[in-house]
């Protein structure tokens, strides 16, 4: 028995050393085949011809990129999906080309492909891991069987600016936070194999920077330091390769007057050296060709050696490298070593993917037909859709709301809008395949029937009235919404961003309601103060006025495929609301950006003077901090107790309990703030949460541990310093925590 035993271990010992080596040998013979065109092929990716998010090619060049395929002197396409599309296109190369190397097909699989998931600022309101997770395999499973292998998410880029579009694609303004949630998104995409045909292979980007674009303006100018570089913006870019991203995409933007996609500094120096990474560097759209009018690069060859040289593995969409790295290498600009690396990289995602295995094993049509938008899908979207919803406010209760006996009114430009919930990139998700508020408080949708426990009371008195859409002129509708208000209980105004008013191009300078809809707003609230506004939106907005006004606030983000039926589980409080804001909201725009982590300044204030750091005409805080969100029910923190665990870690423990009379999920937050430091550090960083369900008056004991990681911060060379000395831990439901301690350590 014993000897079946070592015999066995020594065959698996032996086969997994053959697997890596057969996958070594299988590629190391592949490239010496490979003529010098061909492995600049590899480096060549195109969009497919339909659903450009860029430019679009110019006429004629479509032939070229067919003609191309056929040669083999094209690595990957995007934005081509559906098994009988893939195939098509997968059988132009493998049919045509010499060595037959199949193409990856790419996609930007944001936030679901054809079920569509909250978008990630929204997921990301949930605080749930595991739920993220689930949206993300979710997410791979529809993809990967409509052919797609390679998703450009997440996106992990920090935001400060409510101003900047792509805010509704990250996971906001905190480190920590976004660097859990990249995790759980890789987890969910990658799962444990790409060779797993219902995976997808997952893209860290942009790296690095591109959130704190100058003003918020898309595509803008990053000039920053080394502190806020280290310590705020790579994290969860470090974090996603310790995770194994297959895959990084680099960014637009210049930093500190070095084009992203041409920086050995990003690329080199700290991805591939300091972290050892690797997996394949893609360009970002045309980022190559940008380097031109960046002023940095006086022509396409010279930007196509700067971004090979630089660890810009893969071209995508400025035939930069196609058409110019053969006189570079030839002119021996360029290394054949710098080459061999970049195409082994990628050839050795094809290979983990399966592809050189089978090129068509993402290619099954029963696998399309029965992974895609199906029951299971919708559900996962609905209960990712719930946690992400966050109560603003809900002065006396107003909320939530009975199922009978009251008159409602439903207004708002977004009430009945079935395709502003899906949000931007909305990928593969038909036009117009959400469920609206209207449909979720009313009652004959079968879709919402078909999840719910049981049959729902739907309450008879739901009025609605359609009024303007957002951004026109047209009030015509004003004066029978407001008679249907005047004769109501309550209102549902719901209001916010319509669907592509967030995302790529989307920078703001306005960040209120957009349109009419705040005088709509006020004119309602003349007539009924009992208002409940639910906000549809992809960032942060201003909501002063609604805040000193309006009773009963709900964000509800861009939620994805069940939208509505989220919604109204909370409206009608089948869902006690347990999201928490991953973004500080501002007072007013001139707050902007606003953060939670800030530092404190020499004068923080407040003096008796003027001469202290704030504004002369709007308070320095936030109006809902990052953390924030209220629930159904309370909770309690009491009995803080930190110890030191030698002499370079903590223990913290302390107790949370429902002090409500219904069960309810708490996120639990704990914050440190080292006082004294040779960097100057934040006056909070959030340091560790938890999400527990606690049932009516349960008490849990809470413990968390801190390490030197989490205790210490980075240079500005991005190595970790810990130095003794005074912390405040501070520990709540929010950034505005309610029990803090010091300790000398
Ligand atoms: C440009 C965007 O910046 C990037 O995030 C996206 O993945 C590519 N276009 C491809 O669509």
């Amino acid at each position: 028995m014993k000897t079946n035993l070592i015999m066995l271990f020594l065959i698996l010992v032996g086969c997994s050393n053959n697997a890596k080596n057969t996958k070594d040998i299988f590629l190391d013979n592949l490239l010496s085949q490979m003529t010098l065109m061909e492995k600049i092929g590899q480096l060549n990716q195109y969009s497919s011809f339909f659903d450009v998010t860029g430019p679009a090619p110019k006429k004629g060049e479509d032939s070229l990129k067919y003609e191309q395929i056929k040669q083999g002197l094209v690595g990957s396409v995007l934005n081509v999906s559906g098994v009988e599309e893939v195939r098509a296109m997968q059988k132009l190369a493998v049919e045509n080309s010499r060595l037959k190397i199949p193409l990856i097909f790419a996609l930007d699989v944001i936030h679901g492909f054809k079920t569509i998931t909250p978008i990630p600022l929204a997921e990301s309101a949930s605080w749930n891991l595991d739920l993220i997770k689930e949206s993300a395999t979710m997410a791979a499973k529809e993809a990967a069987s409509a052919g797609i292998n390679w998703t450009f998410a997440p996106m992990v880029d920090i935001s400060r600016d409510a101003r900047w579009g792509r805010v509704m694609e990250g996971a906001g303004e905190d480190p920590y936070l976004a660097s859990k949630i990249a995790v759980a998104r890789i987890k969910g995409f990658q799962g444990e194999n790409l060779n797993d045909p219902l995976t997808i292979a997952a893209c860290a980007k942009h790296f690095a920077a591109y959130g704190f674009a100058e003003s918020g303006r898309d595509y803008n100018t990053v000039d920053m330091g080394y502190q806020t570089l280290h310590n705020i913006v790579l994290p969860p870019f470090k974090a996603s390769a310790e995770a194994n991203v297959a895959t990084f995409m680099n960014s637009f933007n210049e930093l500190n007057g070095i084009p992203a996609t041409g920086s050995n500094y990003l690329q080199r120096d700290i991805l591939k050296g300091d972290w050892n990474y690797k997996g394949v560097m893609v360009s970002d759209w045309g980022s190559i060709g940008e380097m031109v009018p960046h002023g940095y690069s006086k022509d396409l060859k010279s930007a196509a050696k700067s971004a090979i040289l630089a660890g810009a593995d893969m071209d995508m969409m400025s035939s930069a490298y196609i058409n110019n790295l053969e006189p570079l290498i030839k002119e021996k600009e360029v290394s054949i070593a710098i080459l061999d690396d970049a195409v082994l990289r990628i050839l050795s995602l094809k290979y983990d993917l399966g592809l050189f295995s089978d090129p068509f094993m993402y290619c099954n049509g029963d696998r399309e037909n029965k992974n895609t938008q199906n029951a299971r899908n919708r559900a996962t979207s609905l209960s990712i859709a719930k946690e992400s919803i966050v109560l603003l406010k809900n002065d006396k209760k107003l909320l939530p709301l009975k199922k009978s006996g009251i008159k409602i009114a439903l207004v708002g430009a977004l009430a009945n809008d079935k395709d502003s919930p899906l949000g931007n990139w909305k990928a593969n998700g038909p036009k117009n395949s959400a469920i609206s508020v209207l449909e979720g408080l009313s009652r004959g949708n079968k879709n919402v029937l078909k999840f719910e426990s049981g049959p729902r009371l739907i309450n008879k008195e739901t009025f609605f009235h359609e009024h303007v859409d957002i951004n026109n002129s047209d009030t015509s509708g004003t004066h029978k919404a407001l008679k249907l208000a005047s004769n109501s209980d309550v209102v549902i105004a719901v209001l916010g961003e319509h669907g592509l008013q967030s995302g790529e191009g989307r920078s703001r300078t306005k960040i209120n309601l957009p349109g009419l809809q705040e005088d709509f707003l006020k004119k309602i609230y003349k007539v009924n103060k009992k208002v409940i506004l639910v906000l549809m939106n992809g960032r942060p907005l201003d909501l002063s006025w609604i805040d000193n006004n309006i009773p009963a606030v709900i964000e509800a983000w861009h939620l994805g495929t069940m939208s509505g039926e989220a919604i109204s589980s909370v409206i009608y409080g089948d869902h006690n609301p347990s999201g928490k804001l991953p973004v500080s909201f501002p007072r007013s725009l001139g707050q902007v950006p606003i953060y939670y982590n800030y530092k404190n300044t020499g004068r923080p204030g407040p003096g008796g003077h003027v001469f202290w750091s704030h504004f002369n005409d709007e308070k320095n805080d936030p109006l809902y901090p990052f953390g924030y969100g209220l629930s159904y029910t309370e909770f309690e923190y009491s009995n803080l107790n930190i110890k030191k665990i030698g002499d370079r870690s903590l223990q913290v423990d302390f107790k949370v309990k429902n002090i409500g009379n219904l069960p309810g999920k708490e996120v639990i937050q704990l914050y440190i703030r080292d006082l004294f430091s040779s960097y100057t550090r934040p006056v909070k960083e959030l340091k560790s949460f938890k999400k527990l369900l606690f049932k009516e008056s349960e008490e849990k004991n809470i413990s968390f541990v801190l390490n030197t990681d989490d205790l210490g911060s980075l240079n500005d060379k991005g190595e970790l310093i810990f130095e003794n000395g005074e912390f405040e831990i501070m520990v709540g439901g929010s950034s505005n925590t309610r029990m803090s301690q010091k300790i000398t350590i």
